[in-house]
């Protein structure tokens, strides 16, 4: 299996590594893993002028599956758009069409103290956002920064959604649901803007295809509250590329810590993108104190999905909750009573208890 590594910025290479490192060492299925490194975003623009350089871009559609750590450097939201570092991740996420955005919120008992809710609130919380991915805002057309007739700087964007976008991921959340427990919540804001209305309808209507699976409607801003007041209820969420950005990030602070949490983009195939929610922490990078767990959980995922390696993705979601229930913490989910370690003694205590 061709696995394409990519560390990206910040605490990006000090999460990715480990996180590959791993990845080898549970597989089961007798795979022989070709792991190639390659710049993106910061890295990505230091090495060849692109936050995604065509050669990374090539060897990501020559490979079976990618392993992303982070794309971001301090200061750089003051970039023109295409030179930000994020921008590679976007491009690399378009022009491989992985549009569905897998991003599950599991709270381990072992964290319940580090979520920023109540125990009873959180307790056994299990769910997942299926975040759309290739559309909305983030790339609709027309966009950018002009100066109106009367010199006033004007910004435009665009949330944008074909009728075929919704209904793919539409599908994806429905399939999803079967598989775990038939609940599927689709969040929209159908009561303000025409592209969300659309949506609910064509939800609505493949819904029709999956009789079996109960199908019900938020707005999004309901939803941001209901996530805090009952998370519990919920099981799988689709959403839109940006309600999913920023829900997902709300999801994360009920497990304790976005540090936790892995995601997996996929196309049509099997080849997906794994990587973890956090970003790339400039302010914490070098310092050997990220959590790797969420990039180490990635790897999790893609035996999963793209190695087709369930035995293996259980054995490294077995290890990290062996290093848990031993009471190693990274700082992000550091209690009384626990022991705190570093990312790469983190990483070192997944491999051992592999
Ligand atoms: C995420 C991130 C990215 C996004 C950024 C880094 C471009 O926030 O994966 O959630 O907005 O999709
Ligand atoms: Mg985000």
């Amino acid at each position: 299996m061709k696995v394409l590594v990519l560390p990206g910025d910040g605490i990006g290479p000090e999460v990715a590594r480990p996180a590959a490192a791993v990845l080898v060492a549970a597989a089961t299925r007798g795979h022989e893993f070709v792991l190639t490194e390659a710049p993106i975003g910061g890295a990505g623009i230091a090495a060849a002028g692109d936050p995604l350089p065509e050669a990374t871009a090539h060897l990501a559609e020559q490979s079976d599956a990618i392993l992303f750590g982070a794309a971001g450097i301090a200061g750089d939201t003051l970039l023109p758009a295409a030179r930000r570092p994020g921008a590679g991740l976007l491009r690399l996420r378009k022009r491989l069409g992985l549009f569905a955005n897998y991003r599950p919120a599991v709270l381990y008992p072992e964290l319940i103290d580090a979520s920023s809710l109540k125990p009873e609130i959180v307790r056994g919380l299990d769910l997942m956002i299926l975040r759309e991915l290739n559309g909305d805002a983030y790339f609709g057309e027309p966009r950018g920064v002009s100066v109106d007739a009367g010199g006033e700087r004007i910004g435009v964007n665009t949330m944008r959604y074909s009728e075929s976008e919704i209904r793919r991921i539409a599908h994806a959340g429905f399939r999803l649901a079967r598989k775990r427990t038939r609940k599927l919540c689709s969040v929209d804001k159908a009561n303000v803007l025409e592209v969300m209305k659309l949506w609910r309808e064509v939800v609505t209507e493949v819904g029709r295809e999956y009789p079996d699976v109960a199908l019900t409607h938020l707005f999004v801003d309901a939803a941001a509250m209901h996530l805090l007041r009952r998370p519990t209820d919920f099981d799988v969420i689709v959403t839109g590329n940006m309600f999913g950005d920023i829900l997902s990030d709300e999801a994360a602070m009920l497990t304790g810590s976005i540090g936790m949490l892995p995601s997996a983009s996929l196309g049509e195939g099997r080849r997906g993108l794994y990587e973890p929610v956090h970003g790339s922490a400039p302010d914490i990078a070098g310092r050997d104190i990220a959590n790797p767990l969420g990039a180490i959980l990635s790897s999790a995922m893609l035996l999963r999905l793209s190695a087709d390696d369930e035995a293996g993705a259980t054995r490294i979601e077995a290890a990290v909750r062996e290093v848990l229930a031993r009471g190693l913490r990274t700082a992000d989910i550091h209690t009384p009573g626990t022991t705190l370690v570093g990312t790469a003694a983190m990483g070192a205590a997944v491999l051992a208890a592999l």
